[in-house]
């Protein structure tokens, strides 16, 4: 029997109904953990029900990640009920775009509120439990390639995931004492559900047909190709398991050679 790498850990998946969140769910529980998703629908995706089936310890949370008084609430009644969450797979984020002179106030207060500020209080909850609790753990932030370089047309959306990269490195120096490990994923073009919108979203601004932009992105790929959610499930593993005990405060770019570093 193939060893499972993710025993005795109990992860929070956030934005866990569909797309990058759902595959790292099915990942992690094939390692072995015990998980807790998180996503905005009332009810869990149909999806999450099966795997349920499977993983009968699956939990499900409706929950808006930019609500910081019910994640504390939530992130604190589930440790008291189960094990402390000691993995996070901190995911949930929106996307939207305009030329840089319309990228108005209320898409940079839309944008920062799931982006930044869900991000980074979500994270900040499941810390406070494992110092409280003693523990160590592995938090795993998703930011972007959109977050190492800036874009004409996506500015908010390239800032919102250059401040993921930044309080990783933070979080990663101020929980190192702690031996709780801080890293991030920097995915490039990923095959989700958060592409249709990017797709229509660049063909109204850019003139293009539908799926064009999406054709264009997987072809510059290096590698040739757009990811599939389970391309970066691998590296999810890999950073939430005792195999990456020596790695903290790095964002790992999972993009097919998009970008180098
Ligand atoms: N798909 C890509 O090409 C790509 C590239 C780079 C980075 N990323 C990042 O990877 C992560 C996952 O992206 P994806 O493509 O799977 O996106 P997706 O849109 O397919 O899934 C995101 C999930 O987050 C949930 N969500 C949104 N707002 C929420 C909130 N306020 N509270 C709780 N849940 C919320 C959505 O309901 C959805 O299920 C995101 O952080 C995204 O920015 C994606």
């Amino acid at each position: 029997m193939k060893l499972q790498r993710l025993q005795g850990k109990h992860a929070l998946i956030t934005g866990a109904s569909g797309g990058i969140g759902l595959a790292v769910v099915e990942a992690f529980l094939t390692e072995g953990a015990m998980c807790t998703a998180i996503d905005l629908a009332a009810e869990p995706s149909a999806e999450l029900r099966a795997l349920k089936q499977k993983f009968p310890s699956l939990q499900y949370h409706s929950l808006n990640v930019g609500d910081t008084a019910a994640v504390k609430a939530l992130v604190t009644q589930v440790n008291q009920r189960s094990s402390v969450i000691n993995v996070l797979f901190n995911n949930a984020a929106i996307f939207d775009m305009a030329p840089l002179l319309e990228s108005d106030e209320a898409m940079y207060d839309k944008l920062f509120a799931v982006n930044v500020k869900g991000m980074f209080f979500v994270m900040q909850a499941v810390l406070q439990g494992l110092v409280d609790a003693g523990q160590t753990g592995s938090m795993i932030n998703l930011a972007s390639q959109a977050g190492r370089r800036g874009e004409g047309l996506v500015a908010h959306y390239c800032a919102s995931k250059a401040a993921v990269i930044s309080y990783t490195q933070s979080a990663a120096l101020a929980m190192a004492p702690y031996g709780i490990r801080v890293n991030g994923i920097s995915p490039g073009v990923i095959d989700t559900p958060m592409w249709e919108q990017v797709d229509s979203l660049f063909a109204q601004y850019e003139g293009l047909k539908l799926g064009e932009k999406k054709i264009a992105v997987g072809k510059a790929v290096p590698l040739g190709r757009m990811g599939v959610p389970e391309d970066i499930a691998g590296a999810a593993v890999f950073l939430a398991s005792d195999e990456s005990a020596y790695i903290t405060a790095q964002t790992l770019n999972v993009d097919g050679g998009n970008v180098m570093s």
